[in-house]
């Protein structure tokens, strides 16, 4: 299965953290950010892998990843030339995607556990039907994040950052699609806050019925404000990723 990290955004919630650097090269525990999405990707198999960002910031990027080698993993990039959000960041990737499932993850979303098996569960459902998956948390704090609302097991709707959340769940920055999603993401309209939205991306599956979702059971953060930022410090603190070479070594 192909991978995409999007690590696009001007990274406003953060400033001036990200004055002159992108939010996702920020350090998170013993790495920086973007490590995290690209190591659990590499952990479940996932090698082929497109990232996404922002042209201001592109250069530091490349300067850090490169192709990819030294993470074991083959990088391609895409530039997105001016915020216009996530779904449409993923736009971007419609080429590289090309014909079977694939699973994307937000460059600032740190886990505390690996996806192989969410990754295998997609792989099976993408042989019988054109759906989608998401994974979710149950969290203290959902009006910060996707929420989903359930009719019995199954999720009926996803609502953005809703002031009343209808669950305390949180859908979390890790999708599983096929590439129909391309043809969904071109018939959205930008939000009120001017950008195209991956829960309304998931609201077309779940109209249809074939939005399936997985719960994680270790700890999950959103590193996209100060408060995420410091308890995705914390709570990966003591991370270490045993294959990548020490800093002796580098
Ligand atoms: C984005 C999504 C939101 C999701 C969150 C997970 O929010 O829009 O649905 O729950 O990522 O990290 P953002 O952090 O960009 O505001």
């Amino acid at each position: 299965m192909k991978g995409v990290v999007l690590a696009g955004g001007t990274g406003s919630r953060l400033y001036p953290l990200t004055r002159v650097t992108n939010k996702h090269l920020l350090p998170v525990g013993r790495y920086p950010m973007i490590y995290h999405p690209l190591l659990r990707l590499r952990r479940a198999g996932v090698t082929d892998i497109c990232l996404v960002t922002s042209p201001e910031h592109m250069g530091d990027v490349v300067n850090l990843l490169g192709s990819g080698s030294r993470l074991g993993i083959d990088l391609t990039y895409r530039v997105q030339d001016e915020p216009g959000g996530i779904a449409q960041a993923l736009g971007l990737c419609e080429s590289f995607v090309g014909e079977g499932p694939f699973v994307v993850v937000l460059g600032d979303n740190i886990l505390g556990e690996d996806i192989a098996g969410e990754v295998d569960a997609f792989r099976a459902q993408a042989a019988d039907t054109d759906g989608a998956r998401v994974l979710l948390k149950n969290v203290h704090d959902p009006e910060r994040y996707g929420v989903p609302e359930f009719d019995g097991d199954r999720i009926v709707r996803v609502i953005e950052k809703p002031s009343h959340p209808p669950s305390t769940y949180s859908v979390i920055g890790i999708y599983f699609y096929t590439p129909s999603v391309f043809d969904y993401i071109r018939t959205l309209t930008p939000s009120q806050r001017g950008e195209l939205e991956i829960s309304d991306v998931s609201n077309r599956y779940a109209e249809q019925g074939t939005l399936s979702h997985g719960v994680l059971t270790s700890w999950w953060g959103d590193a996209g404000t100060f408060e995420g930022l410091e308890e995705a410090n914390r709570l990966a603190r003591d991370l270490v990723y045993e294959e990548l070479p020490g800093v002796a070594d580098e």
